[in-house]
């Protein structure tokens, strides 16, 4: 292994102290550009991406992004070796620091194309999974899974999983720290109703002293997430919290690296403004930026105001980077 490869692995394992979780549908390449401007240091996780969408589709739409979102991996979803190892082989030269297999996603569409949570019944075909992609790059590999799925139990399916699938390479597992229930529950609830064990998560650290094992689920802010990490888990994953209130758990979480890090809520409202405007002059629209900008000031005095005037704004004919400074302006005479 070369050294640029060994140094690689460090910042990416570094990274991970804290990451944002992957989301479809929200961690698109804007949301990850102004995530990056509060936190210099968190990894940050793309939406999952289809193996056959990445072999068969537009691979600049799927799999393109900024210089300046780094560091940031790639997560797939799949479960044909040769398929994942054919789209790992196509991201490379898109640069991604890490590439990650979805073995948590419970939803319908998933399920049927037999991939996300349900491969927690197979491990050995997670095994060959990562094998394939190991072999098809040198780009670190790591696994996000469940403690279990339905009526599995997670004391004995997790280590086993742990075990098979690190036995095939990967030494990198993000654990979401609920099982999935396959039947009967929306994703949604998947991620609310069945019940967090975090005991379950530490206790596999303590057994896998050797693997990086980073935790997930309901992690709602840094005080939980520096907790965590003091029990001796590698990194914590936040999602949805990062995602709603990025004011309180993005701004200043490069504090858990001992670094000043990125910009508060209003730098980066005005660090955002060029962003944005290349995009209008791209001939893209306000709202696939900003839409993922409304809980920037979650919790605050004004975060009512910032929150209509964008989104009620950006809809009316000829918005533009003015409308920034008027729900700006919202947040200033709330907090007066
Ligand atoms: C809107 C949304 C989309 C998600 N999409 C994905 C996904 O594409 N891949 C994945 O592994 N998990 C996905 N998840 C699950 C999150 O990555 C994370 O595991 C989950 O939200 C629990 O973490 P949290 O409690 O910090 O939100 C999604 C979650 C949400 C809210």
């Amino acid at each position: 292994m070369g050294s640029s490869i060994k140094e690689g692995i460090s910042v990416v394992r570094d990274a991970h102290r804290l990451s944002v979780a992957p989301m479809m549908d929200w961690t698109d390449r804007h949301c990850r550009y102004f995530h990056r401007l509060m936190t210099k240091r968190a990894m940050l996780y793309t939406e999952m991406v289809t193996a056959p969408a990445v072999v068969h589709g537009p691979k600049e739409r799927l799999l393109g992004y900024s210089d300046a979102e780094h560091p940031v991996a790639l997560q797939l979803g799949g479960s044909d070796p040769a398929e994942l190892a054919a789209a790992v082989r196509l991201a490379v030269p898109f640069g991604y620091d890490e590439i990650n297999l979805n073995v948590g996603c419970p939803s319908d569409r998933v399920q049927s194309g037999c991939f996300g949570a349900v491969l927690m019944e197979r491990p050995a075909l997670v095994a060959d999974c990562v094998a394939a992609m190991l072999d098809a790059s040198d780009v670190p590999v790591t696994v996000k899974c469940r403690i279990g799925v339905d009526d599995q139990d997670p004391e004995v399916v997790l280590p086993d999983f742990l075990a098979r699938v690190s036995a095939a390479g990967v030494t990198h597992f993000i654990i979401h720290a609920r099982k999935a229930w396959l039947q009967g529950l929306s994703p949604k609830e998947n991620r609310e109703i069945p019940p967090l064990d975090y005991d379950l998560v530490k206790r596999m650290k303590a057994q896998f002293p050797h693997l990086t094992i980073c935790i997930n689920g309901g992690i709602a802010s840094l005080d939980l997430a520096r907790e965590l990490l003091d029990a001796g888990l590698d990194g914590v994953m936040l999602g949805r919290a990062a995602y709603h209130d990025p004011g309180s758990v993005l701004v200043g979480a490069d504090a858990l690296w001992g670094d000043t890090g990125g910009l508060d809520a209003f730098a980066t409202v005005e660090a955002m403004k060029p962003y944005i405007a290349a995009h209008l002059e791209s001939g893209g629209r306000m709202h696939q930026i900003t839409r993922h900008m409304l809980g920037l000031f979650h919790g605050r005095p004004g975060a009512r105001g910032w929150r209509r005037v964008l989104s009620e704004g950006v809809a009316k004919p000829g918005a533009g980077l003015g409308l920034l400074d008027l729900a700006l302006a919202e947040v200033m005479r709330e907090a007066a």
